[in-house]
């Protein structure tokens, strides 16, 4: 599925995303472990941050400052209105050109709404977008095939994919970040979070 088609989704659901999900805890333990990890606190970057900001919340309160970037107009409408102070960026993570480094990128649950054949120039864009001994955390699907599924959710149909714990791992390391943590953190759902770091 094109990342307009899936922002199209999206829009249909921002305003409920926002409600729901304002206050919700899920990523945020995984987002304050991998913040422990970013000795330097200067520019932070939410990719896919939706329209709750909830991750920008926690990384304004750690001393970082955030921007986010969402390719659904709706998401990043919503989260404007929560977060005026916040810079926002309505854009396509598979188009848009990182205008800075930053000492920690988080795409929770994001990323894996890429077409494949994506994964590998988002995450080398990441990678190539964080400032020595920058942080990355993202969630991708996991054991070691590469594919897509597809999944409905609030009554819209999505696409997932991945490309393999193991191959992810081989792109970080081909663009010198370090993986910190792996983790089945919903076990036995076939949902990974890793911790990266730029050496
Ligand atoms: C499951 S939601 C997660 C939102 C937020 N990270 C959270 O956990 O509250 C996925 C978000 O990723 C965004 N997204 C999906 N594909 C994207 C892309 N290609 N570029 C930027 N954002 C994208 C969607 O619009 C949506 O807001």
């Amino acid at each position: 599925m094109l990342p307009e088609e899936t922002a199209a989704r999206y829009d249909r659901i921002a305003q409920w995303w926002q409600i729901q999900h304002q206050n919700s805890q899920y990523g945020i333990a995984q987002l304050r472990h991998a913040v422990k990890f970013s000795d330097k606190k200067d520019f932070a970057l939410d990719v896919g941050c939706g329209s709750s900001g909830r991750f920008i919340s926690i990384l304004s309160e750690c001393g970082f400052r955030a921007e986010g970037l969402d390719v659904s107009e709706k998401m990043i409408d919503l989260a404007k209105q929560l977060h005026p102070n916040i810079t926002f960026y309505q854009a396509n993570i598979c188009d848009w050109n990182p205008p800075k480094f930053y000492n920690l990128i988080v795409a929770w649950d994001s990323t894996f709404h890429l077409p494949l054949e994506m994964q590998e120039p988002v995450m080398k864009k990441l990678c190539d977008a964080l400032e020595p001994e920058g942080v990355l955390l993202f969630t991708c699907g996991g054991g070691n095939r590469s594919g897509t599924i597809s999944g409905t959710f609030q009554g819209q149909d999505f696409e997932y994919s991945t490309l393999g714990t193991n191959a992810f791992l081989e792109i970080l390391n081909k663009h010198e970040c370090n993986c910190l943590h792996l983790e089945y953190d919903q076990y036995p759902e076939n949902h990974v979070y890793i911790i990266a770091q730029k050496v």
